[in-house]
């Protein structure tokens, strides 16, 4: 098999476009440097005369390096623009309280007995080693107290906040404010952190507000310094999809290459991702409940990503058979973005070619805790924001018409269409597409150990 029929991630990853912003942006920052030297040295020998063919030989560089330029800048433009600008953009109008509502009401809950379990222990769960006992003191399990933990991409402070909530419900006060002062947290966005200084001087653990700040996880040594003052966690956490505002191959290393050097051996770190569903000839054989396959948040994102960037790809590379998944995001309302869904190959992709020293210790899976009215309103809104509400309304009228789908098993009552106007149906079947779409979404949770 020639290298560009196979479907590798190392072929993919050449041609990907996030990939090659990397490389114009790269392009763009070093070429004017160069254009500026040539020209120096060119201006200079006009003045003290030099060598002819020299002089021409710089011109003709000059003349390339102008082009490269002048591509780099274009192609940027075509594949939209750079990531990381756009990635501000996006996050600059997002508000963690409002947008993400949702999120918090289907899985705080679960999330606080996932804390609980991972630093106090569970039962369920009897091979995973909670915090305290991998961190014994002279044979007795550590005091809760004691544990350090970074929270990178803190938002508005709802994990920190979880966590002192989850050590004052295990043990004292007196222990939950002294594992308070060992907490550090760190956002991109400015207004995050002035939020979450208000709900920490608002809080009654003695939060130090000087162990958060505003600033970049992925500048690794900076973030050492201002934030975490080069200790290392026993618990770094990422919650609420930061993992995945950050795209490139580059952000990936650097963010598991820091999550390396930070954690302690034997230390652990929690993140979470989307659950990515694909079709399957098997679901599409289930004609009862056809529509089900428009319900799946980001399986509608991976093929509407796969529409638009098919064209980057060369011959014979089919994006959907791809590790790697990329959605053209818009969860918060706030305009699209691309962003990068990592499955569990691809987690160990980065940590094999981080040099190892991490691993897998624990996954689950988690549905949101939301009851059907709710569900309806989040996954209409959802459908509107991300302008699918016209093709999932000519979807489902096509599959009525072909006698696809059955309204009456799907909605649970008698419905005739001789009698009843058809768009009140699909408006009916929207909402059932809504209420699965939300209800069945499913949180991946990873559990990661330094080792
Ligand atoms: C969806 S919010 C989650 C907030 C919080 N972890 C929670 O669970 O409530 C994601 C946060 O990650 C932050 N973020 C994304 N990439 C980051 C980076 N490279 N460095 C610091 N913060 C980042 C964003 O600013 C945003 O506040």
């Amino acid at each position: 098999m020639s290298e560009d029929k196979e479907h590798s991630f190392e072929v993919a990853k050449k041609w990907h476009p996030e990939e090659r912003k990397v490389e114009c942006e790269w392009v763009m920052k070093h070429a004017p440097k160069l254009i500026g030297a040539l020209e120096e040295c060119i201006a200079n020998a006009d003045k003290n005369g030099a060598d002819e063919q020299t002089v021409e030989s710089w011109n003709q560089n000059l003349a390339k390096v102008q082009e490269i330029y002048e591509n780099a800048v274009e192609m940027l433009e075509d594949l939209g623009g750079r990531t990381r600008e756009r990635t501000h953009k996006v996050l600059n109008n997002y508000e963690p309280e409002v947008d993400s509502r949702w999120f918090v009401d289907g899985f705080d809950n679960f999330e606080r007995k996932l804390f609980t379990s991972l630093m106090f222990g569970d039962p369920d769960r009897p091979k995973l080693i909670p915090l305290v006992k991998r961190f014994k003191e002279q044979g007795a399990p550590l005091n809760p107290g004691k544990l350090v933990v970074d929270d990178r991409g803190m938002g508005s402070g709802r994990t920190l906040r979880m966590l002192m909530d989850v050590v004052r419900a295990q043990s004292f006060m007196k222990i939950a404010r002294k594992f308070a002062k060992n907490l550090h947290g760190i956002d991109i966005m400015p207004k995050n952190l002035q939020d979450a200084i208000k709900l920490f001087r608002e809080g009654k653990y003695g939060f130090l507000t000087r162990n958060i700040s505003v600033g970049d996880y992925l500048d690794g040594k900076k973030h050492r310094k201002d934030t975490f003052r080069h200790k290392r966690a026993h618990l770094i956490t990422l919650m609420m999809h930061t993992l995945f505002y950050n795209t490139t191959m580059d952000e990936w290393i650097k963010t598991f290459t820091n999550i390396k050097a930070d954690l302690l051996p034997k230390g652990l770190c929690v993140f979470d991702t989307v659950a990515m569903r694909h079709n399957t000839p098997e679901d599409l054989k289930k004609g009862e409940a056809f529509l089900d396959d428009l319900k799946d948040i980001y399986t509608r994102f991976w093929i509407q990503y796969c529409e638009n960037n098919q064209r980057f790809m060369p011959e014979g590379i089919r994006l959907n058979e791809m590790e790697r998944r990329h959605i053209d995001d818009n969860t918060t309302g706030k305009g699209f973005q691309v962003r990068e869904v990592p499955d569990k190959k691809f987690i160990e992709y980065i940590i094999k070619r981080i040099g190892g020293g991490l691993r897998i210790v624990d996954e689950r899976m988690r549905t949101p805790e939301i009851n059907d009215q709710d569900a309806i309103v989040i996954g209409r809104k959802w459908i509107f924001e991300n302008n699918f509400e016209e093709k999932y309304k000519n979807t489902i009228k096509e599959r009525i018409e072909k006698r696809i789908v059955n309204p009456s098993q799907l909605l649970g009552r008698d419905v005739d269409l001789e009698k009843e106007p058809v768009e009140n149906v699909i408006e009916e079947l929207m909402d059932y597409v809504a209420r699965y779409m939300v209800q069945q979404y499913q949180n991946h949770y990873f559990i990661i150990e330094r080792i």
